[in-house]
């Protein structure tokens, strides 16, 4: 396994290896790697000749008072869990390769950004589009791949890659929980035991919501007054949003005809969540 800081080293290597007809996938985070960012690289490894992992803190999608200066690192360990994961070149950029002086180019959606997380941090979107872009002109991948678990980012960067014409595959990876049901997060470190247990609130409302969209409960209202009264019932959470929308346009929906996403961010204690899961009629099989 190779690591590779700087853009032109790694604009190089990609080029070499489009050279000998390899195929390239690319799997960007911010580090701190957990379970979810390995199945990425094992969806990486199992459909691309050659797998870039990226490890970069991107500060232009964090706004001020948001945890970019205590965002958790660990490049040790990453290092360790990419190596076994069979990742092949680890890129780690720096913010001044990424963003230099006098730097003035961004990518902003029109449509997207304007739902869910976009409404309360209003530049992080433009911050994920203009870093992946990046990333993706350094990288140079054929295939890329994101989580479920950042639901409406997955659906910013599908729109991009369409819109601007990037010739990669876009492959969305389902999330991964922790055996209780949270979804795994770099930022679940932040969390107490108390808060840690509280934070489960967020994965149950979601199952909940499906069990009673199963009995026939489908007035969205309904489905989210009752998930938002289940939440603020416990110590420390607040809520920013539960919603339950299309899965493809993010507009809120007033029913869940045949399915429906519905997704909430929580800040529990100074930590914020979000988990999203999609609420479907035909669903029977019960299933934490
Ligand atoms: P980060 O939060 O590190 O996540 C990197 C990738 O891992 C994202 O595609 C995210 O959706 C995925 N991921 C995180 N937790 C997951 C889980 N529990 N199950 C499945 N996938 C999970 O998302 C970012 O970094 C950044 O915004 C980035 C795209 C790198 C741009 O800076």
């Amino acid at each position: 396994m190779r690591v590779i800081e700087h853009p032109t080293e790694m604009q190089l290597f990609s080029n070499n290896i489009r050279q000998t007809h390899q195929s390239i996938g690319f799997v960007p985070t911010m580090g701190y790697l957990h379970q979810g960012h390995i199945s990425l690289l094992d969806a990486a490894r199992q459909q691309s000749d050659q797998v870039v992992l990226s490890i970069f803190v991107n500060p232009t999608q964090f706004s001020p008072g948001e945890d970019l200066s205590v965002y958790p690192k660990d490049l040790p360990k990453d290092l360790d869990i990419a190596e076994k994961a069979g990742v092949d070149i680890v890129f780690t950029p720096t913010d001044k390769d990424l963003y230099g002086d006098h730097y003035q180019t961004y990518v902003q959606l029109k449509q997207l950004p304007n739902y869910l997380c976009g409404i309360h941090r209003p530049t992080h979107f433009q911050g994920v589009a203009t870093v992946v872009t990046k990333l993706f002109n350094m990288v140079k991948p054929h295939v890329a791949f994101f989580g479920e678990k950042d639901y409406q980012q997955l659906a910013v960067i599908r729109q991009m890659v369409q819109d601007l014409n990037f010739d990669i595959t876009i492959i969305g990876c389902p999330i991964v929980r922790e055996s209780d049901g949270l979804a795994m997060s770099s930022r679940n470190v932040y969390l107490s035991k108390e808060q840690r247990q509280t934070a489960l609130i967020l994965s149950q409302s979601l199952y909940r919501s499906q069990q009673k969209v199963t009995k026939g409960i489908t007035d969205a209202e309904t489905l989210i007054n009752e998930a938002k009264k289940d939440i603020e019932s416990l110590p420390e959470t607040r809520i920013d949003y539960v919603r339950i929308c299309n899965k493809d346009t993010l507009e809120d929906l007033p029913e869940v005809m045949m399915d429906g996403l519905m997704a909430l961010a929580v800040h529990v204690g100074r930590t914020r969540l979000i988990d999203n899961r999609i609420l479907t009629r035909e669903y029977c099989t019960v299933k934490a």
